[in-house]
């Protein structure tokens, strides 16, 4: 892509994920509707509709002939990374935004030809912007992420997991997942994986690993966390395909094959 054209878009974007933050705190303590879609615990608001629609609305206007591949179904029937496509997820992070009025983010990923070109993810309650552009760096409120400093020892990490780990489940045996956990120095869940993703870019989690997500889950931060020499992939790590749902790996660059040979692919056998 063009840098110039990039540029704008940038500006666009940003424009646009500032302004449905605001609107969002604005609305925070207005009713809201919540509905369940497949299980009682996957939540969807009034506030995730109408942030994506408004997404929708600028983007289909100033770009018609982009793509937009997005949660509630307002956008486009996205089958491949062909042009340029807006990943978007208008709330990441729905149950802490009805549960906890905070710690949720929106996400935008703009590929272009399937090349992550410009990630954004905005935490709306903190005023927090991550932003990165590819090749130009990652940056949190206008200030540059350090690259991440090379030497991470998973003894002394923090993991990002989540509780699914601990049920059974048909990718790792648990056990895998006790030893990771009893290996790393801690682990936290935020119940946001854009954020996640972000404090893996951040350095304040040195990995982030869960069993299912979704494109619009991760298409800001893989751009993120690329920008400061992380890595991520799936859970065997192979390369992420951003537009089938996966399981989902990111890391600093010195802990990723340790945790996929060690722990995860261990606990297949
Ligand atoms: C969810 C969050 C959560 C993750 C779920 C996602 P949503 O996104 O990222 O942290 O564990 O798998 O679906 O539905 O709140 O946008
Ligand atoms: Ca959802
Ligand atoms: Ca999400
Ligand atoms: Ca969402």
């Amino acid at each position: 892509m063009e840098k110039m054209e990039r540029n704008r878009l940038f500006r666009d974007a940003k424009e646009w994920i500032l302004e449905a933050g605001k609107e969002i705190r604005n609305k925070m303590s207005d009713p809201f509707e919540v509905d369940t879609k497949s299980n009682p615990n996957d939540l969807v608001t009034t506030m995730d509709r109408n942030t994506e629609k408004y997404f929708v609305d600028r983007i289909k206007t100033k770009y018609p002939d982009h793509l937009l591949l997005s949660e509630e179904g307002f956008g486009d029937d996205v089958r491949s990374l062909d042009g340029t496509v807006w990943i978007i997820d208008p709330i990441d992070g729905t149950m802490n935004f009805v549960q906890q009025k905070r710690n949720f983010a929106i996400s935008i990923g703009i590929y272009h030809h399937g090349i992550g070109e410009i990630g954004l993810i905005y935490n709306v309650m903190e005023d927090v912007l991550y932003h990165a552009i590819r090749g130009e760096g990652a940056y949190k409120n206008g200030e540059r992420l350090p690259h991440l400093k090379s030497g991470a020892v998973l003894e002394e990490s923090v993991i990002g997991l989540n509780h699914f780990w601990l049920c059974e489940n048909r990718l790792v045996e648990e056990k895998a997942m006790q030893k990771l956990v009893k290996t790393a120095r801690g682990t936290r869940t935020y119940g946001s994986a854009a954020l996640e993703f972000a404090f893996v870019a951040e350095g304040v989690l040195e990995g982030y690993i869960t069993m299912s997500l979704s494109p619009w889950d991760i298409a800001a931060g893989v751009i993120l966390v690329d920008e400061v020499g992380g890595i991520s992939t799936d859970i065997d790590g192979n390369q992420l395909n951003l537009v089938e749902k996966s399981s989902v790996f990111t890391s600093h660059p010195s802990i990723h094959r340790r945790i996929i040979e060690d722990f995860i692919q261990k606990g297949r056998k």
